[in-house]
């Protein structure tokens, strides 16, 4: 598979090496894009074959012609999310197929764009939830869909965000919910696909609350940050912030964006305490299913601790499912939780309840990401996949919809109905 790759930031790393290490034997990239000329020339260095004239490289503005001059059969998409719909429907057009990270897009005018184009072409986008692959993940799947509760009939799902991760996404393009549709959408994409999928149904409605509590100048004052400035590289009070990002004391991000951006003013360590940020960091969802099921929701980005707690209530019992990612930030102490901070219990009615093995695997984001880059990039090497954990672009609209709607009932304080939602749009899915 000939391979161009649109969007040479940090996440565009695991494809990169995963294609000229993994899976070389089999693909090659023959194009990178960046809008960012310093990115896309040190992303180049690390393409390139020795002895070769090294991988072609181009500006966003000469996407068309990286199409023309290149004829990639794949264009994998790792640019901010507000830009994956432009990319989706042009590589489309151009009769290629995409990779596209999470989340398929933000809104639903760049929806109908993405689900109108596939209807035409044909071509076929793959959304890389790696958060389906990781065994732990897989496991909960299984035991869903083996009927080991029975029917399942309510759920309530936590997912915690620490100050070092959560911070984060304060920082830098996702701030704005013109560039990620908040979080609900460009965090909760993740653990709405995987509700989806857990519970093989899609949401019909969705009851929302979100505020900004924590990332906002009130908490710098209340942390004697008065005179803070407007990013941590020129803030006088930095030594004593908190939630300080050092961008020339590490060496990838120094590379990666501090010696990039004279190019086009992206800092990526403004501060997380402007008035001026757009998107909530405390949020909640009530959302209900067409299967009938009902969840709650909670989504916080300031959490001491980082990870997940979900259960599942079943007419047999329930599934108690917890990780501990990190425990503790602030002070000096975040650490990595160790492996037995997964654990998952089967509680059947009538019966004690049990703490049931949890599969580990080694690799980024809980194993996940090497055993999705085996089916994405080797698909007759691997087992056939009996969980269905491949997703295109209809799985990507249901993982975005419950954020959208969320976001429509945040904004208007009222239940909102998916299915009219679409339907005001003329978006057939
Ligand atoms: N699945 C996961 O676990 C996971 C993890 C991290 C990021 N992501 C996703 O990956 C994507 C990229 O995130 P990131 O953290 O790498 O962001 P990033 O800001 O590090 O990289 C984005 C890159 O896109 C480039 N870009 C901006 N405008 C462009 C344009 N018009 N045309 C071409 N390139 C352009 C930027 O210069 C930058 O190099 C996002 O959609 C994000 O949601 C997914």
């Amino acid at each position: 598979m000939k391979i161009a790759i649109v969007g040479c930031g940090s996440r565009h790393q695991m494809f990169r090496d995963a294609v000229t290490e993994d899976y070389a034997d089999r693909h090659e990239i023959v194009a990178l894009c960046d809008s960012n000329p310093h990115r896309l020339s040190e992303a180049a260095k690390l393409v390139s074959k020795p002895g070769t004239n090294g991988v072609a490289t181009y500006l966003a503005g000469d996407f068309d012609r990286l199409i023309t001059e290149q004829r990639p059969d794949t264009v994998v998409v790792a640019t901010p999310d507000f830009l994956h719909a432009d990319y989706i429907v042009r590589a489309f057009e151009a009769g290629c197929d995409v990779i596209c990270e999470k989340p398929l897009t933000i809104d639903l005018s760049r929806l109908k764009m993405i689900v109108d184009a596939q209807a035409r072409t044909g071509r076929q986008v793959k959304v890389t939830f790696n958060y389906r692959y990781s065994p732990a993940r897989t496991q909960i799947k299984e035991l869903i869909s083996s009927g080991a509760i029975g029917t399942v009939t309510a759920v309530d799902f936590r997912w915690h965000l620490d100050r070092v991760h959560g911070a984060d996404y304060f920082r830098r393009w996702h701030r704005q919910k013109e560039n990620s549709g908040g979080l609900l959408v460009h965090k909760s994409t993740h653990h709405f696909d995987l509700l989806n999928w857990w519970l093989g149904t899609v949401p019909t409605e969705v009851l929302a609350s979100g505020r900004r509590v924590f990332y906002r100048p009130e908490t710098a004052v209340e942390m004697g940050l008065q005179n803070r400035g407007p990013r941590c590289a020129i803030c006088p009070v930095a030594e004593a912030c908190p939630v300080r990002l050092d961008l020339a004391a590490d060496e990838k991000l120094r590379a990666l964006y501090l010696e990039a951006e004279h190019e086009d003013g992206y800092f990526r360590d403004l501060c997380v305490f402007d008035e001026e940020i757009g998107i909530e960091d405390t949020m909640q969802a009530h959302i209900r299913y067409a299967s009938g099921v009902t969840a709650n929701y909670t989504l916080t980005a300031y959490s001491p601790w980082e990870g997940l707690e979900i259960k599942f209530q079943g007419t047999k019992g329930e599934i108690t499912h917890r990780h501990v990612e990190v425990h503790g930030v602030f002070g000096g102490v975040r650490d990595h939780a160790d492996d037995d901070a997964i654990t998952t219990e089967l509680h059947l009615a009538g019966e004690r309840p049990k703490m049931l093995d949890v599969p580990k695997a080694q690799g980024s984001h809980g194993g996940a990401d090497p055993v999705m880059l085996g089916y994405i990039f080797n698909p007759e090497g691997m087992e056939p996949d009996k969980y269905g954990r491949a997703s295109d672009h209809v799985a990507g609209a249901w993982s975005i919809l419950t954020g959208i709607a969320a976001n429509a009932s945040i904004e208007s304080g009222s239940l909102v109905n998916i299915q009219s939602m679409l339907r005001a749009r003329n978006i057939r899915i």
